[in-house]
């Protein structure tokens, strides 16, 4: 793991050191106000063996956005990115070769300082921890299409990858659960019409040819895999809108036949084909297609992390 402190406003030399226990006291400010982010992402091995990042980069600075929004202190290139490549690169036997198999890496930081004053910490932990992963999603996936909780509101901390949004999730997701489904797409706090993402995906939905998925916000994630997808579909000349989606829009298209597909996107399972929605008392299973765009575009998306085809856009990183 790797371990960087801030501390007299300024980022300590990183240490990378045997995964273990940290020590911290019971009053670190973490604890008490949940300043904590974090990022998403994984390590890629080819057939040769080399191993590959895909758009570190932007990972980077999506965290740094979350630092500024949990007024935390951004963390420097030096220290995310090119820390994560010596880690990956100290570990690469623990990235797996075959279909689905990476090393996830999860870097975050905390809140370390001491005291429970209601304040922004002057003392945060950045770390990165790596696991080996399996496909993240397995069996079919189902959802409820919010009309009661929310997930992020306007002005607030939706976009960041901050630990809260998580934790505020799991109730209304347990709830889901209990009914049978998986997920939940959230849908906009002010009015519940439109939809926005789910869990840890951002949502598509191919309406007759064409592919739709929520514009990003202060409310959604604005997700790597998202931005890949988008320019994927539209390098395989599918249309693409980034515009508002109604949830009665979906349930027209799903009664008059044009609902083809709804699809997550995410770093954890690249794309999960959804199976079927509920929203309300209106409940829809999908069909099943040939030639699907989920199916189509998660292999294209694949071949260029496992290094199989041409990088035109330049996502990969070789370790
Ligand atoms: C809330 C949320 N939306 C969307 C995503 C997808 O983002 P990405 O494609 O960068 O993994 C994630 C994380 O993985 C997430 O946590």
């Amino acid at each position: 793991m790797l371990e960087c402190n801030w501390r007299d406003g300024k980022w300590e030399t990183t240490h990378i050191k045997p995964y273990g226990p940290i020590q911290v006291e019971p009053s670190c400010k973490v604890f008490h106000y949940g300043q904590a982010i974090f990022e998403g992402m994984k390590a890629y091995k080819d057939e040769a063996g080399d191993v590959f990042l895909f758009r570190p980069e932007d990972n980077w600075k999506r965290f740094n956005e979350s630092a500024k929004r949990l007024a935390m202190p951004e963390v420097p290139y030096e220290v995310f990115v090119e820390g994560l490549k010596t880690l990956v690169n100290l570990d690469k036997e623990w990235v797996k070769y075959g279909e689905g198999l990476s090393l996830y890496l999860r870097p975050f930081m905390i809140a370390s300082e001491n005291g429970v004053a209601a304040a922004p910490s002057t003392e945060y932990k950045f770390m990165i921890v790596m696991s080996p992963a399996f496909a993240y999603y397995r069996g079919e996936v189902r959802v409820i299409i919010a009309n009661q909780f929310s997930r992020a509101a306007d002005g607030g901390v939706g976009y960041a990858k901050a630990a809260g949004n998580y934790a505020a999730s799991f109730y209304p997701n347990n709830l889901a659960m209990e009914e049978g489904y998986q997920q939940i797409i959230w849908t906009d706090a002010a009015s519940h019409e439109y939809i926005e993402e789910a869990g840890t995906m951002n949502i598509f939905v191919r309406i007759g040819d064409k592919l739709l998925t929520a514009p990003s916000n202060d409310r959604i994630l604005n997700g790597v895999t998202r931005r890949s997808v988008i320019q994927m579909a539209k390098d395989h000349g599918i249309e693409v809108e980034e515009r508002r989606i109604r949830v009665s829009e979906i349930k027209e298209a799903a009664q008059n036949g044009e609902l083809k597909e709804i699809f997550g996107s995410g770093t954890a399972a690249v794309i999960v084909p959804i199976k079927g929605f509920k929203h309300e008392d209106f409940k829809y299973e999908l069909p099943v297609i040939e030639n699907d765009y989920a199916t189509n575009i998660k292999a294209a998306l694949m071949d260029i992390q496992y290094n199989r085809t041409e990088d035109k856009h330049g996502w990969r990183v070789k370790i």
